[in-house]
């Protein structure tokens, strides 16, 4: 074992081996959803009756984390309000009876920890990593971008749980890709790799978004990873790359080529909620597992298909 993985395996050791902390950029403006998010957060648009942001946060909850920080800029509260006590609202349903819906409606926050960092500037993805750093201190920690929601299937209780446990496994930072078609690349950070073993890919570097012309694979990363701290120092290096954001992607190809980092495709069910059409998708098809609409949704997309 190399010097850099045994310490990134004694920083795992110190914490009997798990990932507590997970951080969730919540800063950007959610402007392909105007005008919509002018007043409410992208993250507090519902799929079905349950906010983005939600899907989220029991992904890390399924995955052991205790943590969650959220980095959140100006108009964001309606978040924080989230996950606090909503005296007005469970007091109306305590005296209805409608204990099912209290017992949702008060379901996750006793089980996770939110923590608000406010981003002042938008300096990009990997600036709002950087200022979560002193609540992450020297850990690894999980970033899952709220955009993305995994919805948990047999095969995959918890897309950042399995990311979790691989980097445990192999004491090296890992983050999940997917293939994408070509036209798609230039939407997202692409990889560099060799395959190391099945599904398990060394990571030589990552370009932001490139054109296809110059990406390095088809493997793009669906915003799931789980690093070691020393992405931190990494981060705190990087200078402004594309779009004269920081990027993650920077510090992540210094991390594969000091430490090591690996990728893996993961068995999740994935929706891209924050582009349109996934989200109208994640809405039709979480609505059709909904038990108070399926059948008519059901019945009334049957009845629609046949006028297409
Ligand atoms: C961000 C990341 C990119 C990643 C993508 C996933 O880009 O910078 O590397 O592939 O999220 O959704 P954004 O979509 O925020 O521009």
């Amino acid at each position: 074992m190399v010097a850099n993985e045994a310490r990134l395996w004694s920083s795992l050791g110190t914490m009997n081996g798990s990932v507590k902390k997970a951080v969730i950029p919540a800063a950007g403006l959610g402007t392909r959803f105007l005008p919509a998010t002018k007043t409410v957060p992208k993250e507090m648009l519902p799929i079905v009756d349950k906010p983005i942001i939600l899907y989220n946060i029991e992904e890390c909850i399924r995955a052991g984390i205790e943590d969650v920080i959220l980095v959140a800029g100006r108009g964001k509260s309606a978040i924080e309000d989230f996950f606090d006590t909503s005296y007005e609202v469970e007091d109306v349903l305590l005296k209805a009876g409608k204990t099912e819906l209290l017992e949702r409606v008060q379901s996750v926050k006793d089980k996770i920890n939110i923590i608000s960092i406010r981003q002042k500037e938008a300096k990009g993805l990997g600036h709002a990593v950087y200022i979560a750093q002193p609540v992450i201190g020297d850990e690894p920690f999980a970033v899952l971008l709220g955009d993305e929601i995994m919805i948990e299937t047999e095969e995959c209780k918890s897309a950042i749980g399995d990311l979790v446990d691989l980097t445990q496994k192999n004491g090296k930072s890992t983050v999940a890709v997917m293939p994408v078609e070509k036209a798609d690349v230039s939407k997202y950070g692409i990889i560099e790799c060799t395959e190391k073993s099945e599904n398990l890919w060394e990571v030589s570097a990552v370009v932001e978004k490139p054109s296809l012309e110059s990406a390095p694979s088809q493997l793009a990363l669906p915003g799931r990873y789980v690093f070691g701290p020393e992405i931190l120092s990494a981060l705190r290096d990087t200078k402004p790359g594309k779009n004269g954001e920081i990027q993650l992607t920077d510090a992540m190809t210094q991390v594969a080529k000091s430490e090591g980092l690996l990728a893996t495709v993961l068995k999740s069910r994935r929706f891209d909620a924050g582009d349109k059409f996934g989200y109208l998708q994640a809405n039709i098809e979480m609505g059709l597992e909904n038990a108070e609409v399926k059948e008519k949704l059901q019945h009334y997309l049957k009845q629609l298909a046949s006028t297409l």
